[in-house]
């Protein structure tokens, strides 16, 4: 990042938005001494320390106060940042917004991320011929609220550069999320973006060697700018695409819903194991039998035996349903024990009425688990249960265009194939932790299925029911799923 920034050929006034310690300044001085560095932090501890250690460079102007909503008027030759990452609700999400809309002129949406909010006024104070380094998570580059944030990147003209870390260990320490380098420049060299994926260590030196004596990272891929498009996820860009394999793709929620899970606000008021029951001597018409952890669910099918077996071990299977005006006075009493332990004071409880009637989410026949280590989990709830907010609930749509069995849906969703097709589409939290929201889902692509014919439709059934067996006996055999896969390459594979 520093080395970027000493390619300008002048380099005199450099900006650090989030100064902290000053790590970037400090080598920065190390390289070019007579340079004039502002820095701003928010955080007065911060920036008495970092005031001492710098005490002796007059060149380095540390100021406290909201880099946001702060020096509008100047404009740096360099911008070195590593800005603070706070979701909407953490910071003062409605202010700072309507701050950077107004001067900027740009839409955003309510979700966006402060350290984009960084990015965009930092591009805006880059003077011509300015260059600027910005480390990141990636997670804009594939979230909804990040098409604002593209459109600017492009708009702007000022990207050079992504550098997106997909390490397979965790190179920053503490860093649950994807990193990226954004080395961005206002010159006459940004017809082009290159995305470059760095995978390990011995790629990270290379790249910076690259960088430092030539200007250019070396490019797994190099996009002109003009056809950059803001609304689809970058991935697309830095990653191979699997789905481009497969042809007679559809929309996935032509064919189902994905949503999520019940939200109680209180899992550990709201849940019951069996001796709960007991306890509090609750009726069984007031409880719905319901997952509410993902590592209940270990195999693909969840059948009602597998149900009754985390009764008699005790698990927490049972969801409070106590209705608007319940009759039996166990439950009301649980319902003032509630209120005596400010349950109905939490953030969801306290936006219901009453607080204790949970959303009505029928169970689905299918759920996905939300976070995955390796691979998206889905599991056929054969039990008919309700599910909390571990497993995301996928619903079949049934009408004149699309009424798909579920059997059927299930055993393309266990092919591998799926996975591949749905990749393309999924959020990443660093750490090898991979996250769908609903809408990764139903906005992901899948096989149409509707272009089998009957007869391989049920040679699909029976090779499906061939493996549930398996797996319920415990003597699990990939053969037919293996199968299932042989056939629907046969059918939509581009040859
Ligand atoms: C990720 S750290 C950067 C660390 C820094 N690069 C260093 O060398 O220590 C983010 C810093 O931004 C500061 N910060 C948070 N919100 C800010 C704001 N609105 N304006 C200026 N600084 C802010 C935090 O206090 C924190 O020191």
């Amino acid at each position: 990042m520093i080395d970027w920034v000493c390619r300008h050929p002048s380099l005199k006034y450099v900006l650090e938005p989030a100064f902290g310690l000053g790590v970037f300044s400090r080598l920065l001085l190390s390289r070019k001494p007579e340079v004039e560095i502002t820095g701003f932090d928010i955080d007065p501890v911060i920036l008495n320390e970092a005031r001492n250690s710098f005490k002796n460079f007059p060149n380095v102007n540390l100021v406290l106060a909201d880099y946001l909503f702060n020096d509008w008027q100047n404009q740096y030759d360099g911008i070195l940042c590593n800005p603070p990452y706070f979701k909407f609700h953490d910071y003062e999400n409605k202010r700072t917004l309507k701050e950077i809309r107004e001067r900027l002129k740009v839409n955003l949406n309510g979700f966006t991320n402060i350290y984009t909010l960084f990015l965009l006024k930092s591009i805006y104070q880059l003077k011509d011929g300015g260059r600027a380094a910005y480390i990141i998570p990636s997670e804009f580059l594939n979230s909804d609220y990040g098409t604002y944030v593209k459109r600017y990147l492009i708009d702007s003209q000022s990207l050079n550069h992504i550098l997106i870390f997909d390490f397979k260990e965790n190179i920053f320490d503490d860093a649950l999320t994807t990193s990226a380098i954004l080395l961005l420049s206002k010159d006459a060299s940004t017809s082009s973006v290159s995305f470059t994926t760095i995978e390990s260590r011995q790629q990270f030196e290379q790249a910076k060697i690259q960088i430092k004596h030539t200007g250019k990272a070396p490019a797994s891929n190099i996009i002109r700018a003009k056809e950059l498009n803001p609304d689809i996820k970058w991935r697309a860009y830095y990653q191979k695409q699997l789905s481009t394999k497969y042809k007679h793709l559809i929309p996935f929620k032509q064919v189902a819903r994905v949503v999520r899970g019940i939200a109680t606000g209180s899992n550990e008021y709201f849940t019951f194991n069996r001796e709960k029951v007991k306890h509090f001597n609750i009726p069984q018409s007031y409880l719905l039998p319901c997952m509410t952890k993902s590592k209940d669910a270990h195999s693909p099918f969840f059948t009602k035996e597998q149900f009754e077996h985390l009764v008699c071990t005790n698990a927490n299977v049972y969801l409070f349903h106590a209705g608007k005006s319940p009759k039996d006075p166990a439950v009301w009493n649980y319902i003032k024990l509630g209120e005596k332990k400010g349950v109905h004071k939490k953030f969801l409880t306290s936006k219901r009425t009453p607080w204790y009637i949970n959303e009505n989410r029928p169970p689905s026949p299918i759920w996905v688990s939300v976070f995955n280590r390796s691979r998206v989990k889905f599991i056929r709830n054969e039990a008919g249960i309700y599910n909390l907010t571990a497993f995301h609930c996928v619903y079949l749509k049934s009408d004149l265009f699309s009424n798909i069995e579920a059997d059927l849906l299930f055993a393309y969703l266990l092919t591998n194939i799926a996975r591949e097709i749905f990749s393309d589409n999924r959020r990443e939290y660093g750490d090898g932790l991979k996250k769908f929201e609903p809408n990764d889902l139903n906005n992901g692509l899948m096989l149409d299925l509707s272009r089998l014919s009957r007869e391989e439709q049920e040679e699909i059934k029976i090779l499906y029911h061939a493996y549930r067996k398996s797996v319920l006996e415990n003597k699990e055999n990939q053969a037919p799923l293996e199968e299932i896969e042989n056939i629907l390459k046969g059918k939509y594979l581009r040859r």
